[in-house]
């Protein structure tokens, strides 16, 4: 952050999406308000939209975004035949984000607000209905063809659940190696040792290299789904819930894991999360979604300590607190002591 300024006169209720001050050539202004006129709405299967602007803190402005989006869309077509019936559900509406590389922006927001549409997009699995992405200052191409598999490999996504994103009958060594077969021409020892650093990397074992997903705990497993995701040594890593299937005390762990990757590797990431303890505990930058728009954006700390939007209020009210940070200093405690000790074991 200190090396970026805070610009002042940024409060609440500026129509400036990212705090960007005047003179610099940008989509300015892309509100819920402006972004289209109320009775285009009605087609959105019943839901109503947000009304009012976006609450945007004063965020200091990435000097040069890893990763930006321009009012992003995205529309789905739902049901009905050919003429009749069909709805529109607008996942994502006028969404605009911009993360300094080797920082954090975090989602919340209440299930299907629109969160894992928008990692779609960022990942690149699911084009934007409009809207520009742009991945270390290059614009991805929508309309044209599938982006190239090196565009690709900046951008990776670990999912909430370890067991749907891990082929069972795959060994772990194969599940790491495989990014790298389908992304790169290395020769096979060359993957094959790439592989067995980055179970290291996360805590597992060498041996590990021989075993099936099954035979890990959630932790782990989630540990591997993180190695297979920066094999192929992404600058951004989107992780959609990735904590949330696990028990307290491994959440801790897995968090840590993730903050000590982001220095090693100077990782840009995007995380999405409805657990605000968590997002209190790893986030930069917060970013408030309600059916598919964003009604508040700013520093962890501006939004934690002075929600401004409704919404974010009921958010936080409603969200049970945990105790996240002593059990992560239970959990380092416990590490500490066994690394004094000289113990090799893997993380749980
Ligand atoms: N493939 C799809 N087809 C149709 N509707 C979808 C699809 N994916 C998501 N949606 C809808 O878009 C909205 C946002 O979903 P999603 O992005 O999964 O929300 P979240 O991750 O915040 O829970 C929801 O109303 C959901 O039903
Ligand atoms: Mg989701």
């Amino acid at each position: 952050m200190s090396a970026r300024d805070d610009r002042p006169g940024e409060g609440p209720g500026t129509t400036d999406p990212r705090g960007i001050g005047p003179g610099v050539e940008r989509q300015q202004g892309v509100g819920p308000a402006g972004a289209e006129p109320p009775q285009a709405r009605a087609d959105d299967a019943g839901r109503r939209p947000v009304t009012g602007t976006p609450v945007l803190h004063p965020v200091p402005l990435p000097i040069d975004p890893v990763l930006e989006g321009r009012a992003i869309t995205r529309h789905y077509h739902v049901g009905g035949g050919l003429f009749r019936g069909a709805k529109v559900v607008k996942a994502v509406r006028g969404v605009d984000f911009a993360v300094a590389r080797g920082k954090t922006l975090a989602i919340v927001g209440e299930s299907g607000c629109g969160k894992s549409t928008l990692a779609r997009i960022i990942t690149l699995i699911d084009p934007p209905t409009s809207g520009t992405l742009l991945i270390e200052g290059k614009p991805v191409e929508i309309a044209g063809r599938r982006p190239s598999r090196d565009l690709r490999s900046r951008v990776q996504i670990v999912f909430q659940n370890p067991h749907g994103s891990l082929n069972p009958r795959q060994k772990v060594g194969n599940v790491l190696m495989e990014p790298l077969e389908l992304n790169t021409d290395l020769p096979a020892a060359e993957r094959r040792d790439r592989a067995r650093a980055m179970l290291e990397k996360v805590g597992l074992l060498p041996e590990h290299f021989d075993r099936y997903p099954h035979m890990f705990s959630g932790g782990q497993r989630q540990r591997i789904a993180i190695a297979r995701a920066l094999m192929v040594n992404p600058a951004i890593l989107v992780l959609d819930e990735p904590v949330s299937a696990l028990d307290l005390s491994v959440q801790a762990q897995v968090l840590n894991l993730l903050a000590d990757l982001q220095k090693e590797f100077g990782l840009t990431y995007v995380f999405i999360s409805h657990d605000l303890s968590v997002v209190r505990h790893i986030a930069d930058e917060v970013m408030v979604m309600l059916r598919g728009e964003v009604v508040e954006r700013g520093t962890r700390d501006a939004v934690f300590a002075d929600p401004q939007h409704s919404y974010t209020r009921t958010l936080f009210a409603a969200t049970p607190v945990t105790a996240l940070q002593a059990i992560r200093a239970r959990v380092e405690r416990k590490a500490s002591r066994r690394a004094a000790a000289g113990e090799r074991r893997p993380a749980l």
